[in-house]
Formats: structure tokens, sequence, C-alpha cells
């Protein structure tokens, strides 16, 4: 197929492909290469009114499961949902679930092919910016509980992952956006030269330009894929890419789920580790800047929300997954390009950037 990228995510057996490209969802061929015959495609309402014709292989579309959009439907009765189609209809242990949708439906639909009958196949067709270069990647699955959000999980690798940029031209900006913040996270974490070539392109990415969606969509995927072959468990490394998440997941949980998308969250949560690192003088005052006006300019925030209480912020980020010894385990940028596991860092310096990103 021309004009279609193709990057492998090296994991011994696990292997496998990811696709990316303009049309390729259009193009049977890219189904051929899949050895499975019995499909149940998950979705939502939106997403199959809007792209599912673009699917034209009719095996894949045989079994529509639909589940209600939405975070708060990331839950225990979807996944029961999921369960009891394939129940009914014999799903067998050599079927595969397709999921055709953003991060929502990705995580779900992935969580039910890890534990349905012990672990079936599945295969991401990811629609958002963010499921494209994030989720649909590296085989975390999950679902929420009311306790928590991601509570409930399985690392399940997918078979593959197609990615139509074509998807993209119905996302809204907003949520676009909010996926480049996980676009410029990788770049800040892993390579200067993509952070350089994002700033020097924006225009052409707010544009839609096909060869910059595709190439920042790869360079994520690339970028993902190497640290998830080296660290699938998240043991070590793979932490680099939790950049920023620490704050994002506070900001989210004060703020109340949905009042800020998650991309945005984590924009507002790197810039406030970029200026922990100038604290600390691993980082230059310019690159900080370079860095907010990147961010600015994919209206990204880059202050945190108002009347939130910088104390209670602080608390909940000892709440996070990543506290070790009741002590919060920092992912700081060293430059841009690099980063590192900070283990100890003041609070005396937490505090003073979060107040320095007071609205
Ligand atoms: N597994 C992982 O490694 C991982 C990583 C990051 C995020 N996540 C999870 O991903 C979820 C967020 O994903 P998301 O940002 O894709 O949100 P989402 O799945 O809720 O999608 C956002 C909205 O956009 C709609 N949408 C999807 N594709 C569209 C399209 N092409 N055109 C128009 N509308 C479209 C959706 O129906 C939804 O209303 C969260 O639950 C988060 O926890 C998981
Ligand atoms: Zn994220």
């Amino acid at each position: 197929m021309k004009n279609m990228k193709k990057i492998i995510v090296k994991l011994d057996k696990r292997s496998y492909p990811i696709y990316i490209g303009k049309n390729i969802l259009s193009d049977k061929s890219i189904f051929s290469k899949i050895k499975e015959k019995k499909f149940a495609l998950v979705t939502n309402n939106k997403i199959k009114s809007l792209h599912l014709k673009k699917i034209k292989t009719p095996s894949l579309k045989k079994d529509i499961i639909i589940l209600k959009d939405g975070e708060k439907f990331k839950n225990q009765d979807s996944i029961n949902k999921i369960y009891n189609h394939l129940l009914k209809n014999k799903f067998s242990r050599d079927s595969c679930l397709v999921a055709f949708g953003g991060g929502v439906i990705g995580d779900t639909t992935g969580y039910a092919s890890a534990t349905y009958q012990r672990g079936i196949n599945f295969i991401q067709i990811p629609t958002t910016l963010l499921s494209m270069v994030d989720s649909s990647v590296g085989g975390k699955t999950g679902i929420n509980h009311e306790l928590g959000k991601n509570m409930i999980g399985a690392f399940h690798q997918p078979i593959a992952v197609i990615i139509d940029t074509e998807n993209l031209k119905t996302l809204s900006i907003k949520q676009f956006n909010a996926g480049m913040a996980e676009v410029i996270k990788y770049g800040i974490i892993k390579d200067k030269k993509f952070f350089d070539w994002i700033e020097k392109n924006t225009d052409k990415i707010k544009e839609h330009d096909t060869q910059s969606l595709i190439k920042i969509i790869k360079r994520s995927c690339e970028i993902k894929s190497e640290i998830v072959a080296q660290d699938e468990k998240e043991k070590n490394i793979r932490a680099l890419l939790n950049l920023g998440h620490t704050f994002g997941h506070a900001i989210e949980n004060n703020l109340g789920y949905g009042k800020w998308l998650h991309g945005e969250a984590i924009a507002c949560g790197f810039l406030i580790a970029a200026s922990i690192s100038v604290q600390l003088g691993k980082m230059k005052n310019s690159e900080y800047l370079k860095i907010k006006n990147l961010l600015e300019s994919f209206n990204l925030p880059v202050k945190l929300p108002k009347d939130l209480n910088i104390n209670k912020l602080f608390e909940t980020m000892l709440l996070d997954k990543k506290v070790k010894d009741n002590s919060i385990v920092y992912i700081l940028p060293n430059g841009i390009g690099k980063a590192y596991i900070a283990n100890s860092i003041s609070k005396k310096k937490v505090i003073k950037a979060l107040k320095d990103h007071a609205s």
C-alpha cells in the first residue's frame, strides 16, 4: 500500500505491527494480513455513524457491540455487555475483538479481551489523536472503579494497531490539541529534534496536513514502542512516559474529571515539572519558555485552573500510584529531549513550582 508506514512493537512472540496512513482503513488488504476469522467490533454510536463505513471488510462488521460514549462508561457494565454478546454468540478462544474508537473504547475492549476466556486477541483502530499516539500502543488496558480511575486492568498487547489519519477530520480542535500534549511530551522525554520539528511545523499540523500528521503519529508511536519494548510492565524507564502525569492526575482529580481533558491537565503538569528542572539547574529557562510557547500555540493551558488549592493539590499527589515509601516519584525533564526519574525533590521546590503556575 503506498504511503503507508509500518512500525513493529518488538516483544518477542507478542510483537505486533502498527500501520499508519491516510485512508488505509478502506483498503481491504490491511485486514488480509490478519489471520483471525471471527471478529466482534466494539465502538460507540458516534464513531459508528461517522466512520464505520470506511471499513469495507464484511467479516469485521458482522458483529458490532455498541457501548455508551464517555469516560464514565469505561466500567464493569460495559465489560459485561461485551462478555454477554460474546457468550450469547458463542465466541471461542480463537476469536478477536476490534476496538474502534478513542482511548475509552480501546481500554475497555482491551480489558475485555484480556479476560474473556482467559485472554483472546484484539486489534486497535484508534480514532482520536490521543489514542493514536498513546493509548492504543503498549498494552495497558483497563476500566475505572468508583474509587479510582484505571484501577482495574491488565497488560494485554493487541495483535495490530491500524491508524487512519482520515478519522481525525471529525475530531474537535480541543480533543486534537489534547492529543498534541502527549505528542509534545514524547519530544521532551526523548527527542529534541522532534520537538524542534513540531515547533517549526505548528501551522501545518493545525491544518491537518497529511504528511505532518503521519510524521507526528509515527514518531510518537516509535518512541512509545521503543520504551515499551524495553520495559513492558513499567518497572523502570516506561515511567518516563508519565512526565507531567502526577501533576496532571492531581489537577483532574481536584477539578473533577472531565472539566479539563487529560491532555490539557498533563500539558500544564509537564510545564510545572519543567519549572522544577529549572530550579534544579537541569533545564535552561529558555527551554522552559520554548515548551510554554509551544503549549500556547496549541491552546493548551500553561497555568493551573482557577480556585485550585495548592496544598490540596499536593495532598492528592501523595495518593498517586507513583508514590513510593511516602515520597512522590517525579519524572523531570533534563533539558529538552531527555528525562529522568527523580526520587527526592523537596516539597518546598514543588510548592514553589505550583505557586508559580497559579492562575
Ligand atoms: N492504555 C493507555 O496506555 C492509555 C494512555 C492514555 C490514555 N488512556 C485512556 O484513554 C482515555 C482517553 O482517550 P480519548 O482522549 O481518546 O477519549 P475518548 O475515547 O473519550 O474520546 C473522546 C471523545 O471523542 C469522540 N471521538 C472519538 N473519535 C472521534 C472522531 N474521529 N471524531 C469525532 N469524535 C470522536 C469519542 O466518542 C469521545 O466522545 C482515558 O480513559 C484514559 O485513561 C489510556
Ligand atoms: Zn497521558
